[in-house]
């Protein structure tokens, strides 16, 4: 994970575009932070533990009439090392002459590190890092060019990195090197800014040059060069990028997980736009317009994804089985990648990923392709790397996430999820009449999440005033809302670090009823489809313990809500839809509960946004 970002340019400050850069990064992970210039033909070096704000305060008074129009910085989430500031990043050579900042692993630095210290090199750090810059040093030494240094240096190593690195001797430019980690370059007027992603430059520029794995490039104020290892050149595209620097910010919330859960009707709104055809009942998406030709040869789909990522596919499962009538499996991206997974080139697997640089979704992805399968995308961030390396994909367009704790990418992935199983079905076993009111349902959806998010908000206050200080926590569902309670328990564990668990309810009576008692909250998914009465007995299993009932009902309910201990009651919509409606007041919950505790909801302790290690 981490943040990296370099700038090379005219501006005086360059300090302040890597800071700002760090920022908008900070969600990959916030260890410690650092940042390196150079001052008076030496590099200058800051780091300290923890947020970036607490680097900030430490360079704010820097005079920088003397300063170079360079500097690079980092924000770590340790992988090697412990969370001290000579871990921190960047990392210098021996000689001092280079510099560097690293996101990713380097599998064989003991080996390289011993083969170091045996010609004399000492280490400050207990990092993988440290191993690259000196390796790089060593090479120049034997009379390479910076250059060819770097990449004689690449070659040598294993793992995964995205590098920033900078020479004493030739301040006129940067290198960055792609292998694993994401790199992107942004191209600005008489100014580069190299990033782990483009939140850290779309304030500067919109127009950003991605590195694929096994690249480098050559970053100089004015002038781009990418390699790849063998140092043969690569001509590269240049992608125009279309978030806009406001949707970065904050606005009016005090968290961004408060402002991405309220943003989700918007978000679902840009999801669905265009797609629906209403009269056909069926949609319509560009991404996957080629799976048409082969669509009856299709044996099965798998979804693959971690985390929440995982849980939309996991309600993929249901959705595309019952409506787009097709074998579906639902894995783990980093157990897939090592199974020996069984697909096929009639297999369609389908990696589902926010970000679109999850090491373990990435790999997966390569494996499924490496045997054969079918590939697609869903994905949030364009032009990501997930996005780039499916066959086919569809954006879910929720607009740039920030919060750790996923929300508004979770719900619009559901309804890329449905709306995939829709394409599928429509051409297989779905007819007209059932694909028109699951479309036109699909288009209220906006509506009925705003309204939810506004009748919801209180009492989901109110529960959490509740029961804040309980150490744990059921989530029960099923069938379409039993990833919606794995989803909710998750909310619950990264943002309040209370113990959650989530279950199918009618699973509960073989093992986890033994943890009830009346010390227990039990959330209950409870709101209207085919398998109402069995949840009603699964609640009446719990009250009979004494734990505590919170249950989701729709408004019309009449017997869970006589039955429940708290009750939060959400619109009516069909029952392949209600996830999207349901996760509304878990979200909520878990945040109310993570502020009352007073804990940093967006940037929980030990996570980071985008896992790029596996
Ligand atoms: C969600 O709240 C988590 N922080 C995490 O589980 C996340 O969903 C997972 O790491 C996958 O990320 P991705 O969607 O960017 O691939
Ligand atoms: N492996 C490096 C470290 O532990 C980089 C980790 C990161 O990507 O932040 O310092």
């Amino acid at each position: 994970m981490c943040g990296i970002v370099g700038y090379i340019g005219v501006k005086s400050n360059p300090l302040e575009v890597v800071i700002e850069g760090l920022k908008q990064l900070e969600y990959r992970g916030y260890d410690s932070a650092g940042v390196a210039f150079i001052e008076d033909s030496k590099f200058r070096i800051y780091k300290e533990v923890g947020k970036i704000s607490n680097l900030e305060a430490k360079v704010k008074n820097i005079d920088f009439s003397k300063v170079s129009n360079l500097a690079i910085g980092h924000t770590r989430w340790a992988t090697h090392g412990g969370v001290t500031v000579p871990n921190a990043h960047p990392h210098i050579s021996n000689s001092g002459e280079i510099i560097l900042v690293h996101n990713g692993v380097i599998e064989n630095y003991s080996v390289l590190k011993e083969m170091l210290v045996r010609k004399g090199y000492y280490f400050y750090s207990q990092t993988d890092t440290e191993v690259i810059v000196n390796l790089i040093e060593e090479h120049i030494k034997e009379d390479n060019t910076f250059e060819d240094a770097v990449i004689l240096s690449v070659k040598e190593l294993s793992g995964t990195f995205g590098l920033v690195i900078s020479y004493l001797k030739e301040p006129d430019k940067l290198i960055a090197v792609r292998k694993g980690s994401p790199i992107v370059v942004g191209v600005g007027d008489n100014e580069s800014i190299i990033a782990s992603d483009i939140n850290a430059i779309v304030k500067h520029t919109k127009n950003v040059i991605y590195l694929e794995d096994g690249e480098i490039a050559i970053v100089r104020k004015d002038d781009i060069k990418t390699k790849d290892f063998a140092g043969e050149d690569v001509k590269k595209d240049v992608f125009v990028v279309d978030w806009e620097i406001e949707s970065l910010n904050k606005g009016n919330y005090p968290h961004y997980m408060l402002k991405e859960i309220f943003e989700q009707p918007v978000a679902i709104e840009n999801c669905i736009r265009g797609r629906l055809l209403e009269d056909e009942g069926a949609v319509k998406l560009g991404g996957i317009a080629k799976l048409e030709n082969y669509i009856h040869k299709i044996r099965k789909f798998v979804f693959i994804g971690c985390g929440t990522a995982y849980y939309a596919g996991m309600v993929g499962k249901y959705v595309m089985e019952n409506i787009g009538g097709i074998l579906t499996e639902v894995d783990y991206a980093s157990e897939f990648r090592y199974r020996n997974p069984m697909v096929s080139p009639r297999d369609v697997v389908v990696a589902v990923s926010q970000s679109g640089e999850t090491m373990d979704t990435l790999e997966a992805l390569r494996e499924a392709k490496r045997k054969g399968s079918i590939t697609m995308g869903i994905v949030n961030v364009v032009g990501s790397t997930i996005a780039r390396e499916a066959g086919m994909g569809i954006y879910i367009h929720a607009g740039p996430e920030i919060g750790v704790a996923s929300t508004k990418a979770f719900t619009n992935m559901m309804v890329a999820i449905i709306m995939l199983s829709v394409f599928v079905g429509r051409r297989k076993r779905l007819g007209i009449f059932e694909g028109r009111e699951i479309v036109s349902n699909l288009k209220k959806i906006p509506e009925l999440v705003e309204y939810t998010l506004n009748t919801t908000n209180k009492i989901t206050n109110d529960i959490a005033k509740e029961f804040y200080k309980s150490r744990n926590f059921l989530y029960l569902g099923r069938h379409y809302n039993y990833p919606i309670a794995l989803e909710g328990a998750l909310k619950l564990k990264e943002i309040s670090y209370i113990h959650a668990e989530g279950y199918p309810a009618a699973e509960m009576k073989h093992g986890p009823i033994a943890l009830i008692d009346e010390n227990m909250p039990v959330v209950v998914i409870a709101t209207k489809g085919s398998i109402y009465s069995k949840i009603i007995s699964n609640i009446q299993e719990v009250k009979a313990r004494g734990g505590k009932v919170i249950s989701i009902v729709n408004e019309d309910d009449k017997e869970i809500s006589k039955i429940s201990d708290y009750v939060v009651t959400v619109p009516n919509t069909i029952e392949v839809l209600s996830p999207i409606i349901n996760v509304i007041p878990l979200q909520l919950l878990a945040y109310h509960i993570a502020t009352i505790k007073g804990l940093d909801v967006d940037k929980p302790r030990n996570l980071a946004k985008s896992v790029t290690v596996e």
